[in-house]
């Protein structure tokens, strides 16, 4: 029996069910938004009593003498302030969730690495309990690098609330629709939209349309912000109000409850007796947003050679080095290939660079086969890759009209950072112990002549 209490859930409900899907634009805006009216303190923060029996507390996600452009945090006004959303702590296991440094004797990380689509089990799996790390980098204890999941979903979260003191996690879906009922408001994320959910912030996973599956970059370091445009100007790639922050939404719920906390990667539960999510309003500029993929404009070549894949970076979090990043998430979408003269697939190369991909639907042009929607590949640090035989006879004999890639929408999470397998993908997941084959058919194509043997 739900035990939801008094009139201000109702008032609560109401707002919701009107109101579960509006957004505010912007990226990194200084927000303000209340689910009652009239609980937001205006011109202040800490009123000595606040409207409603509120409490006011302040949610800091960057240091407080973090420089004003970059400094970020967000007051909330909430039933309960949030030292009563936890109590003692147990160590909970969740074995499959793993964090860096994870490097396993028996694995081997050094290597080109592709694999199919984890596929669902009958197994009911929560957003804890279905996460599958693939790989770690760095170190979560001094909050650098990153880890990459594979989550696949089936039940909703009840009476169970997780917030990651590690981490900020963007989220990739590929399959099915998640909403993230979070503490500043309600979320809903489907296949071509990416959600950022803050580190620190508390929120339940409920499965909308399942089963879903999608990928997750978990950012141990400097938060993801929007990469500088450079001589590109002030317009295209990801554009800042095409984010999409959530309004205030509040439960007045007394139920036993669950709070799973990630700290220092290890997993903590604790029990309280009621919804941690009792944000009633809230401003700032510390929350979770969400963005369509479709949004992303993409800047290409337009004569010949094309430009670094950093050019399709969406966002990136920087490392202490200047251009260096602890990570950059990277979308390949559809565009249009006009460039004379050209090889136009990525061309072959080494990187000093880590480079996680995944497919979220479609055809990736340098591997027209192999690299399957919900699939993955791993090109680690100055590992050599590149386009297959196919990929390059077809580049390399194609009439070069103006031709429009389509049906296509892969991404990378590209890190400074070695990435390590883990036990999970180099032995349960499906691996394709073939991929490295894919360059075998590659010829030589010198015989000491300029012409080669293109040919012959
Ligand atoms: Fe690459």
């Amino acid at each position: 029996m739900d035990q939801r209490t008094d009139s201000s859930q109702k008032l609560g409900e109401e707002r919701r069910n009107s109101a579960a899907l509006e957004y505010m634009p912007g990226f990194g805006n200084d927000f303000e938004t209340e689910a009652l009216p009239g609980a937001l303190p205006q011109g202040r923060n800490s009123p000595q009593k606040c409207a409603y029996g509120l409490y006011g507390e302040q949610l800091s996600g960057t240091a407080f003498t973090a420089p004003s452009h970059q400094n970020e945090r967000t007051w909330c006004y909430r039933i309960r302030p949030s030292v009563k959303h936890t109590s003692r702590f147990r160590k909970i296991d969740l074995p499959l969730w793993k964090s860096a440094p994870n490097v396993c004797d028996d694995v081997v990380s050094l290597g080109q690495y592709r694999w199919d689509p984890v596929p669902h089990s009958g197994d009911e799996l929560t957003w804890l309990t279905g996460m599958r790390t693939m790989t770690t980098a760095g170190d979560v204890n001094t909050q650098v690098g990153m880890a990459s999941h594979i989550y696949l979903v089936t039940k909703s979260m009840e009476d169970e609330y997780f917030f990651s003191a590690d981490s900020e996690l963007l989220v990739v879906p590929q399959e099915g629709v998640l909403r993230f009922c979070t503490e500043l408001g309600v979320i809903e994320l489907e296949p071509k939209e990416i959600a950022i959910l803050p580190r620190g912030l508390v929120y339940r996973v409920e499965v909308i349309e399942g089963p879903a599956r999608g990928f997750v970059c978990e950012n141990y370091g400097q938060k993801f912000e929007l990469p500088g445009r450079g001589p590109i100007g002030a317009n295209c790639m990801a554009n800042r109000r095409d984010f999409k922050a959530p309004v205030a939404h509040f439960e007045d719920r007394e139920a036993p409850s669950t709070v799973t906390v990630k700290w220092c990667g290890q997993f903590h539960e604790t029990k309280i007796g009621h919804s941690p999510l009792d944000v009633v309003a809230w401003h700032g500029n510390y929350a979770p947003c969400k963005y369509d993929l479709r949004n992303y404009c993409p800047i290409g070549s337009i004569l010949f050679d094309h430009p670094d894949p950093s050019i399709f970076t969406v966002l990136t979090a920087p490392s202490g080095v200047p251009g260096t990043a602890n990570i950059d998430f990277v979308l390949f979408r559809e565009r249009w290939m006009v460039m004379e003269d050209t090889f136009r697939p990525p061309w072959y190369h080494k990187n000093i660079m880590s480079e996680l991909m995944g497919n979220i639907y479609g055809q990736y042009d340098a591997k027209p086969q192999g690299f399957i929607p919900g699939g993955m590949s791993l090109h680690n640090m100055m590992l050599p890759h590149g386009p297959d035989n196919t990929a390059f006879e077809g580049a390399s004999n194609a009439d070069l009209k103006p031709e429009k890639l389509d049906n296509t929408m892969s991404f990378m999470f590209e890190t400074r950072f070695p990435q390590h397998l883990t036990e999970f993908a180099a032995k349960d997941a499906p691996l394709q112990d073939d991929y490295i084959d894919c360059w075998d058919s590659l010829e030589k194509k010198f015989d000491g002549t300029p012409e080669g043997t293109w040919n012959k």
